[in-house]
């Protein structure tokens, strides 16, 4: 065994406080706003279904071999695993896996960006009133108004960017600590107030219907495919983001419980937007599938009507941006911390030139929503009628995550000396071990490749 590797970024300062930063990471717009239109276009019940399998076969010990390799290298996922492979005496060309990671990363954080800007465009519209009173056509007015205008976008998009470079210059310590500790409750919070406000006004039977009562008949190759990414993307899984989150915690720490108690407040907090938002949209008879601006479209239906409801709108969105917040440092934080690593530059230094990439990424993803609906370029191809918005869902989402989780789980279950992998992930118990062992060996490698397999029609 190799001596224990350390980070040059610094470490949590606790056990709690990767819990937090890894929960604040996974804990997002994902759960908030993408998961709720997701369902919504894929028929709701058999998605979510197929979703919460998903977290458990696919997700969770995806989480914790990532966690496990984050740890043992101490470093950014490209230097984690060159260091890791060359430890098993492996080809270097793992560290490929990295680079794919951080690759996604840009492209996450370019559309990121811009829907976290219609959020921060929304604190705006909730603490100016807008909302009082508003009807149904009159919330699909301010969210239109929004998104075909391309200069405001961008204007959001810029600050919203600025912020997140804010907190990564700081370092890990000081930006990414500071960050979680207090806000997610202030969320969970807030959304459960929500789904109370779904229950007395909504129609909150038909809610509960609609995200519980699988269709089985809506269960296809395709649904299978986008609730299998919404897994990875929902737990950060897939591009390193939680491996350097791994690096930085204590040695001592339990990667399994951690992983459980991160999944498990995730799921928690998907299932509770989507008890929020449902019984609004069918209490005023609006469309389920009416994609990316579900919750912009419903939400300030409820704040309108709500006693306190402008307060309440206004502290739903902040908290809003600080969850979307907190999770796009993860998705920049492996690039800036290879480039500190890589070509010892200052993190200042670095994380200008990762934000200012992830900015001129994003302006194609402005354009999606107005100028730009579709890339001509895509027509005759599998992905035509994309959008360059909708493109970077889906490579990222579908392919890449699921491509980069199939590979972690081969090296934590496959490639890693079985000493190496047990003491660190250092579960006492048998039994458990070797359910972590079977489900990073054969259910989720097999469980990925099965779905893409599907989808192409081969299967
Ligand atoms: N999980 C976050 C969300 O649900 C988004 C996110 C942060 C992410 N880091 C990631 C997604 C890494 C994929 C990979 O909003």
């Amino acid at each position: 065994m190799t001596a224990a590797r350390t980070s040059i970024h610094g470490y949590w300062s606790s056990r709690f406080v990767f819990v937090l930063a890894a929960a604040g990471s996974a804990v997002g717009l994902g759960n908030v706003w993408k998961f709720p239109y997701m369902a919504g276009d894929s028929g709701g019940g058999a998605f979510v279904l197929l979703y919460l399998v998903c977290i458990a076969l696919l997700g969770l010990p995806v989480m914790m071999s990532e966690v496990l390799l984050g740890r043992r290298g101490r470093s950014s996922p490209i230097n984690t695993m060159r260091a890791l492979a060359d430890e098993e005496n492996r080809s270097t060309a793992w560290s490929l896996l990295g680079v794919m990671g951080m690759l996604a990363g840009f492209m996450i954080l370019s559309f990121y960006s811009v829907i976290a800007g219609w959020t921060l465009a929304y604190v705006v519209e909730a603490a100016s009133g807008s909302f009082t009173g508003i009807s149904a056509q009159g919330v699909g007015e301010i969210f239109n108004r929004l998104v075909s205008d391309p200069l405001t976008l961008v204007f959001w998009h810029t600050l919203f960017i600025t912020l997140t470079m804010m907190v990564i210059l700081r370092g890990v310590r000081h930006g990414l600590e500071t960050a979680v500790r207090f806000l997610m409750p202030g969320l969970v919070v807030l959304i459960v107030i929500m789904v109370v406000y779904a229950l007395i006004e909504g129609d909150f039977s038909g809610g509960l219907r609609f995200l519980f009562t699988p269709d089985f008949s809506k269960i296809t190759p395709d649904v299978a495919l986008k609730a299998m990414g919404h897994a990875f993307f929902t737990l950060s899984l897939g591009m390193g983001a939680i491996m350097m989150y791994g690096s930085y915690l204590p040695a001592d720490a339990s990667i399994a419980s951690t992983s459980i108690q991160v999944a498990l407040a995730d799921t928690l907090i998907a299932i509770l937007a989507g008890l929020a938002i449902f019984p609004i949209v069918f209490a005023n008879g609006l469309e389920a599938a009416q994609g990316p601006g579900l919750i912009f479209t419903t939400l300030p239906l409820a704040f309108g009507h709500m006693p306190g409801g402008n307060l309440f709108g206004l502290l739903f969105f902040v908290l809003l941006v600080f969850a979307a917040w907190t999770s796009a440092i993860s998705l920049i934080e492996p690039a800036v911390a290879w480039m500190v690593e890589t070509f010892s530059m200052t993190r200042a230094r670095s994380s200008l030139i990762c934000g200012l990439v992830a900015w001129i990424v994003g302006l194609g993803t402005v354009l999606s929503f107005n100028r730009w609906p579709r890339i001509e370029l895509l027509e005759g191809t599998a992905f035509e009628g994309k959008s360059f918005f909708d493109l970077m869902d889906y490579l990222t989402s579908n392919i890449m995550l699921p491509l980069g989780g199939i590979l972690i789980c081969l090296f934590a279950g496959w490639i890693m000396s079985e000493s190496s992998r047990r003491d660190e992930l250092g579960i006492q118990h048998p039994a458990a071990y070797g359910l972590w062992r079977f489900l990073a060996r054969y259910v989720a490698p097999l469980g990925v490749v099965l779905i893409f397999l599907h989808v192409l029609g081969l299967v």
